[in-house]
């Protein structure tokens, strides 16, 4: 049996905030955002929109590209930093929404590197079991409702905005992919985290007051980690597929900065053109971030089937990994 990618969707909101607006919010410049990110754009959610809403239509979309319906599927999966609620999960909300069978259903938290663990997950759970043959992975962010707009240092980076992939189970293949490295390093968790929502501390006015229920992040620190632990565990799934880098089609980073996706692109020696990069549009969209440039690059004609795609992502935890699909 193999694993393919049979459908892939996206969505992202209608209002579009510029580098110029955000120099009306604080003491920032488009030139230091460009220069330092990569970032000119991001899409935010209106007030009534969920992350739930926006993974809906990514789903349907995805469900539209494979040629099947929510009642075909046999689970669902949902990455994201911003769920709809603590619960019940996104998961559920979707299973309803788009008439599903009563199937599994949960969400998964890794932050930016939650849809490839989601894949992982996904592709292991196919693999395990025959009657999981469509399983939809979701990663849908409402970055703007945890992003303190007043704080310069996170503000400028993030975005909103929803991907979503469809798999299936072939009978009759004989391709060993996806082949996975995933990691996590819980001793940094302290440099990208949302302090309080949590059971260490539980909202209340103190939390709200001390701004405790917004994205804090130690830029600098996660720069760094986020190129070493990208180019591990890509190089690791390069090894051990035995795929050398010229043999990818395309490579697809976590959408964070345009200087940390240059960076991984050098020192994978893999050419430019066949990295993608769409941070200049969507900005950091978190655990939506490949699902929204998967996509992209497949309605932009950049990935054909049975290219060689390798997903690469990093992400509060510290969490990380890379995955090599054939689309
Ligand atoms: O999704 C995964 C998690 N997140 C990431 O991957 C983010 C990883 N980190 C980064 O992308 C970069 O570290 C940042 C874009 C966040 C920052 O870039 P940097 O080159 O590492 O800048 P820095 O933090 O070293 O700050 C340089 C200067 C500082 O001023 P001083 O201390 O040198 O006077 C900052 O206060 O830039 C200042 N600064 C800004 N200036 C204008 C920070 N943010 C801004 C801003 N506009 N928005």
């Amino acid at each position: 049996m193999s694993i393919y990618i049979a459908g892939t969707g996206s969505y992202l909101p209608e209002r579009i905030l510029t580098n110029a607006d955000l120099e009306k919010l604080v003491d920032t410049s488009d030139e230091w955002i460009r220069v330092r990110t990569g970032i000119e754009e991001r899409h935010l959610a209106a007030r009534d929109q969920s992350s739930g809403d926006m993974a809906k239509i990514a789903a349907e979309r995805a469900l539209e590209a494979a040629g099947i319906s929510g009642a075909d599927l046999s689970a669902i999966i949902v990455a994201s930093t911003t769920p709809d609620y603590t619960f019940p999960n996104t998961a559920c909300l979707l299973q309803h929404a788009l008439g599903c069978r009563p199937i599994l259903c949960y969400d998964l938290s890794a932050a930016c590197s939650g849809l490839l663990y989601s894949l992982e997950n996904a592709t292991s759970l196919m693999r395990a079991n025959k009657k999981y043959r469509y399983v939809l992975v979701c990663g849908a962010e409402k970055l703007s409702g945890i992003v303190d707009w007043s704080d310069r240092n996170t503000c400028v980076l993030f975005g909103d905005g929803a991907g979503a992939f469809v798999l299936e189970n072939r009978d009759g293949g004989d391709d060993h992919l996806p082949v996975s490295c995933l990691g996590a390093n819980g001793s940094y968790s302290d440099t990208l985290k949302l302090p309080a929502g949590g059971s260490r501390n539980p909202a209340s006015f103190e939390t709200v007051e001390k701004r405790m229920h917004y994205i804090k992040m130690e830029g600098r620190e996660t720069f760094k980690l986020a190129i070493k632990a990208m180019v591990e565990s890509s190089n690791q799934v390069l090894t051990d597929s035995g795929v050398s880098p010229d043999q990818v089609a395309l490579v697809i980073p976590h959408q964070a900065n345009r200087r940390i996706i240059q960076a991984v692109a050098q020192r994978l020696t893999v050419p430019p053109d066949r990295v993608f990069d769409n941070v200049n549009r969507y900005g950091n969209t978190s655990a939506a971030s490949i699902g929204i440039a998967f996509d992209d690059a497949v309605r932009s004609g950049r990935l054909k089937r049975g290219d060689l795609v390798l997903l690469t992502s990093f992400g509060s935890g510290l969490t990380w990994g890379a995955m090599l699909f054939r689309y």
